[in-house]
C-alpha cells in the first residue's frame, strides 16, 4: 500500500462564536497549532469539547476566527475549493450526506465534477462500489440499507473521488460490533490519510496519534494508549 503524505498546519488557530446578539463570543477552539503529518490521527474528548469543530477546520468546513489552517500549503479560508478536493469529510451519519435514492448515484453524484463523461462516470462509480464490495446493494434505496452499509455507501461515495486525506466524524457511533469491525478494517486499508474523532476507545487505539481535546483545547498530543489512559483520567475527575 503506497501511503499518501500530506501536510496539515494549524498555526494559533481559534474559532469563536458570536452568543448574545453578538454582545459575547463563545470560544469553542482556543489556539490550537498542530503539524498533522502521521497516517491514522484520533480525536477524543468529551461531548461538546470541539471534536467536530477541530475536524471541520481541516475542510474548511469552518474557518478559523484567527489564525490559519493550512493543507498541503492551501489555506482553507483563501483555498476552500482547492482544500475541499483534497479533503473528504464523512459525517457521523450517513443520511446526512447521502442525497440521491440510491448509492449507486450518489457516487455518481460525487463524481459528477472530477468526471465529465457520463458513460465514465457511470464506470467509475461501478469500479467504486464493486472495491468496497457494494454492488449488490448499489441499486437498493438508501433507506433500506443497514446502519453499517449506509456508513460504508458514503464512505464510498467520498472516497470515489480520491481525496488525499479522509476526515470522519465518529464514524462508528451508529454501528454494531460487525459493522464497526468492518468499517475498522476498511479504514485499515486505505492508502489516505486518516483523521477521525470517535468514542470508540478501540478504533482511537487503531491509530499512531491521539489527540485529547478537553474545553476547546489540546490537552494531549501523542501515543495512543497514554491518550486514552488521559481521556479517562479526565472522565473520571469529571464526575461527581
Ligand atoms: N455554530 C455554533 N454556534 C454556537 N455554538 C457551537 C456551534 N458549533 C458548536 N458549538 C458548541 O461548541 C462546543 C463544541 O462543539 P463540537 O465541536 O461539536 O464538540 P464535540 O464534537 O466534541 O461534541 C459545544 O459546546 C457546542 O455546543
Ligand atoms: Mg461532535
Amino acid at each position: 500500500m503506497q501511503a499518501v503524505t500530506n501536510t496539515v498546519s494549524l498555526r494559533g488557530a481559534s474559532v469563536a462564536v458570536p452568543v448574545d446578539h453578538g454582545h459575547e463570543y463563545k470560544t469553542l477552539l482556543a489556539d490550537i497549532s498542530l503539524e498533522l503529518t502521521e497516517q491514522r490521527i484520533a480525536v477524543i474528548g468529551a461531548n461538546g469539547s470541539g471534536k467536530s469543530t477541530l475536524l471541520r477546520l481541516l475542510n474548511g468546513l469552518v474557518a478559523p476566527t484567527s489564525g490559519t489552517v493550512t493543507v498541503n500549503g492551501y489555506d482553507t479560508a483563501r483555498d476552500g475549493g482547492k482544500v475541499r478536493s483534497q479533503v473528504g469529510f464523512v459525517f457521523t451519519d450517513p443520511l446526512s450526506q447521502l442525497v440521491m435514492p440510491t448509492g449507486r448515484e450518489d457516487v455518481e453524484l460525487s463524481l459528477r465534477r472530477s468526471i465529465r463523461s457520463g458513460a465514465e462516470r457511470r464506470a467509475a462509480a461501478e469500479r467504486t462500489l464493486e472495491r468496497f464490495g457494494l454492488l449488490p446493494l448499489a441499486d437498493q434505496s438508501i433507506y433500506e440499507l443497514s446502519g453499517g452499509e449506509r456508513q460504508l455507501m458514503a464512505l464510498a461515495a467520498v472516497l470515489s473521488v480520491n481525496p488525499r486525506i479522509l476526515v470522519l466524524d465518529e464514524p462508528s457511533t451508529l454501528l454494531d460490533l460487525r459493522n464497526r469491525e468492518l468499517l475498522r478494517r476498511t479504514l485499515a486499508g486505505l492508502e489516505q490519510q486518516v483523521v477521525l474523532s470517535t468514542h470508540d476507545l478501540e478504533l482511537a487505539l487503531d491509530a499512531e496519534r491521539v489527540l485529547v481535546v478537553d474545553a476547546g483545547r489540546i490537552v494531549f498530543d501523542g501515543d495512543p494508549a497514554e491518550g486514552v489512559e488521559r481521556y479517562r483520567s479526565l472522565c473520571e475527575a469529571s464526575l461527581p
